[in-house]
């Protein structure tokens, strides 16, 4: 072990402690251009070096192939990795490219059943519901997530892109460890009900997307400097005119950066990793990538303390953000609320 690991964090009142920053594991399998595994592994084995413990992972990632691609790392070291994986986005028979979403019971059993087959682990640590179905009452779901626990397939029970009432109704049923939901420099709606509800019930937030999907670390600028197969190009903030405006709200992110002699993608992990501290609640960002040097500067974020100063040089970039973090926002809390 280096003497660099990261500082820890207690996934919400219930949970385990991990360490401050988990890892996305998505774009090992799925929706980011081409991966190369070995190159992967070794993320993930440089991750667990610098005390990275939470992975994140859904079955929906390549239908079953994220999950399995993990499987190896996480049964060699499994009394250090927190497994997080998710349910909801079902691949309907007819139509293998579209995803619909299922919340009732007999989607869930099916689902951690093939999760825990693919994964092969005897048990998920912190099992979340991905996207909320509005057709079914929030604590009929999360009732089946909790029968999950005292059937021991699944520790800690975890929410995806819930808004505060879905959040507060659930926690009625059964305590829920996490929040996953998209927080970052461009994406800030759930600070205004759900952080607060989060922060009330002893929920902690797992930011997904902190680094705005890449788009922060000024790696890419534009749909067109992905790959073909890259699902980024879909999303309204890369697109057109608005990538162009969106690309000029960098700025003072690399004004910050260049001050910290650090990179524009460490102040975007340090200004989420702060907002635990501001809004008074645990927050493991989860950011994703495939490449080991990445998770030593994305970990190296986590030392960096932003001053009131640039806090407020900060602060006005989400609102002058173009375009929707999705592009059907029902698919998001902010859409709910
Ligand atoms: N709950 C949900 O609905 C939901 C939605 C989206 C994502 N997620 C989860 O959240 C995780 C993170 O979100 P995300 O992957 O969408 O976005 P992100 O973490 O904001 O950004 C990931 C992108 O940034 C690049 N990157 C990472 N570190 C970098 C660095 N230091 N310098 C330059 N580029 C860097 C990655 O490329 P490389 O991989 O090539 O390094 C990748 O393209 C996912 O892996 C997934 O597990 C959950």
């Amino acid at each position: 072990m280096t003497d660099s690991r990261i500082a820890t964090a207690r996934l919400g009142a219930t949970g385990p402690e991990v360490g401050v920053q988990g890892l996305g594991c998505m774009g090992m399998s799925f929706g980011y251009g081409p991966a190369d595994a070995d190159e992967s592994r070794a993320t993930l084995e440089r991750a667990l070096e610098l005390g990275v413990t939470l992975y994140d992972t859904a079955d929906a990632y390549g239908a079953g192939e994220n999950e399995r691609f993990l499987s190896p790392f996480f049964k060699a070291h499994r009394d250090e990795v927190v497994i997080a994986t998710k349910f909801a986005l079902a691949i309907p028979p007819d139509d293998p490219t579209r995803r619909v979403i299922r919340n009732d019971e007999p989607y869930i059993r099916q689902a951690v059943e093939a999760s825990l087959r693919r994964l092969d682990v005897d048990v998920i640590d912190l099992y979340y519901m991905h996207r909320r179905d509005v057709n079914i009452p929030i604590e009929e779901t999360v009732a089946v997530m909790a029968d999950l626990v005292r059937e021991g397939k699944v520790k800690h029970l975890g929410l995806s892109e819930v808004t505060g009432a879905e959040l507060r109704a659930a926690q009625g049923v059964h305590p829920i460890a996490a929040v996953q939901s998209e927080w970052s420099l461009f994406s800030r709606d759930i600070e205004a009900n759900v952080v607060p509800t989060a922060r009330e019930l002893g929920v902690a937030l797992v930011p997904y997307s902190p680094l705005g999907r890449g788009f922060l670390t000024g790696s890419f600028a534009k749909a067109e400097d992905l790959t073909t197969d890259d699902f980024r190009r879909q999303q309204p903030r890369f697109t057109g005119e608005n990538a162009t405006t969106n690309a000029a709200l960098l700025t003072p992110i690399r004004t910050v950066a260049e001050a910290h002699g650090s990179t524009p993608g460490q102040i975007a992990l340090a200004w989420v990793q702060q907002q635990a501290a501001l809004h008074g609640l645990p927050v493991i960002p989860i950011p994703g990538t495939r490449k080991a040097t990445r998770v030593e500067e994305n970990a190296g974020a986590t030392r960096i303390v932003l001053t009131e100063e640039e806090l407020a040089l900060l602060d006005p970039i989400a609102a002058q953000v173009a375009g929707d973090r999705y592009a059907d926002m029902r698919f998001a809390s902010a859409g709910r609320e």
